[in-house]
């Protein structure tokens, strides 16, 4: 177990490679969809992280960045790579770094998961369909494993675009069921070659990455995963599997794993999973992983008081509590928690019916930093149906007057 010299969600938190969080709350990542159409940052995201750093998080974790133009898991995601405007990203970087905050880059790539619109030939570990019954996502093509080196190389750029620009670290995305999570789990990744098999072969092409982006960045900047405890799916990635993972990982350089859970199949990321009724979710598990890594955890997920926080530091299981929804729709409450202006996290009831409770959700909190990123605040009047209608049709036309690249 990790000695922590106090346990307050006010102390700071040092890494393995020597960097100090100002404080134990961390902005989870968020897809905020505020590219512009050469997938470079608009002013409103800039707008947004300027609210975000000025709230105090001392992690913040920036909407999954991908690193293909052609692989993109929404229309306006920002992408890191040859077409990239550094002075923009340079900007971004700063404006979400002040008074000690620290800003990472989530780095992902979609794989099979994203929807017909954006992709209709995705690639994927294996030609396995994602979420079979919504018709929304073409059956991929299985990878060679040139390709799988290409995309392991895009992955390294992307960091090194990211440490240029100023950013303190990168977080990989290995998990809700993009391509990392996709060559992590079993029901995706049906290869027989060195890629698929074994967890330990299922954790090649991440540890490969991390290894890769490590030797590129050198020892000071930080390098994150975020990865699933469980995807809540029979015969997928399981806690056991997890755990083997993380045991691997506890090998590498790494500074944070963040755990979450889930995928488009079953959104626990979300709603949290059966035990998790009343708690934060991935409270259970974080205990059994801090059996079997050193690695500093961040938990995130429904985590909507302070208390609640604070007992998740206490339990010496957890470094850093991930903070998403109260985020986007305060982009200051970590402040306010932190100076005990309020003891509770914000929790609107979003009224969406059962099956469309992640992707209701979801739609729900883009539009509220939308409006943040406007200048405006939060508003609680908004609709679910218009509101999911609109964030689908945005997306389909927005998928069309992007500008290709390759
Ligand atoms: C609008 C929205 C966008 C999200 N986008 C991402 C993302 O890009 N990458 C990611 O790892 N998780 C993403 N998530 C999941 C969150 O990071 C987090 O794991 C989840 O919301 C649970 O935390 P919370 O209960 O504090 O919201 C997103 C969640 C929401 C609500």
């Amino acid at each position: 177990m990790m000695s922590h010299p106090s346990k307050n969600l006010s102390d700071s938190l040092t890494l393995p490679n020597g960097s100090t969080l100002i404080n134990r709350i961390g902005k989870s990542a968020m897809s905020e969809s505020l590219s512009d159409t050469y997938h470079n940052p608009t002013e409103n995201l800039i707008c947004l992280y300027r609210k975000f750093a000025e709230g105090q998080t001392g992690l913040i974790i920036t909407g999954n960045v991908m690193v293909d133009y052609q692989s993109l898991e929404r229309a306006r995601n920002i992408v890191f790579g040859k077409y990239s405007d550094h002075n923009k990203l340079k900007e971004w970087a700063q404006v979400s770094q002040v008074n000690g905050v620290q800003a990472w880059v989530q780095v992902s790539h979609p794989g099979r998961q994203v929807a017909k619109h954006i992709n209709k030939k995705p690639i994927a570990p294996s030609k396995v369909a994602a979420v079979k019954k919504l018709n929304a996502f073409a059956k991929p093509r299985a990878l060679t494993i040139e390709e799988i080196q290409d995309i392991q190389k895009e992955f390294v750029e992307a960091c090194v675009v990211a440490k240029d620009a100023g950013f303190k670290g990168v977080q990989l995305h290995a998990a809700h069921g993009y391509l990392i999570s996709q060559f992590l789990s079993p029901l995706s990744n049906l290869r027989q070659d060195d890629w698929g098999g074994s967890v330990e072969n299922r954790a090649r092409f991440l540890i490969e990455i991390i290894r890769a982006v490590r030797e590129k960045v050198g020892s000071s900047f930080s390098i994150g995963i975020k990865i699933n405890s469980s995807d809540f799916k029979r015969g997928g990635f399981s806690e056991e599997d997890s755990l083997e993972t993380m045991s691997l990982l506890d090998k590498e350089l790494l500074d944070l794993i963040e755990i979450s859970g889930g995928t488009y199949e079953s959104s626990a990321m979300l709603e949290g999973n059966e035990k998790a009724k009343e708690k934060a979710f991935f409270i259970d598990f974080a205990e059994r992983a801090r059996g079997v890594t050193q690695v500093p955890l961040m938990v995130t997920g429904g985590f909507r008081n302070k208390k609640q926080m604070q007992e998740a530091i206490d339990s010496g299981c957890i470094d850093l509590i991930g903070l998403a929804r109260p985020l986007a729709y305060d982009p200051f409450i970590t402040k306010k928690i932190l100076s005990s202006e309020t003891e509770e996290l914000p929790a609107p009831k979003v009224k969406v019916g059962k099956g469309l409770r992640g992707l209701g959700e979801a739609a729900w909190y883009t539009r509220q930093m939308y409006h943040h990123a406007r200048g405006e605040g939060a508003k609680d009047n908004i609709k679910i149906v218009p509101c999911l209608l609109r964030h689908f049709t945005s997306d389909v036309i927005r998928a069309k007057t992007r500008k290709g690249r390759k």
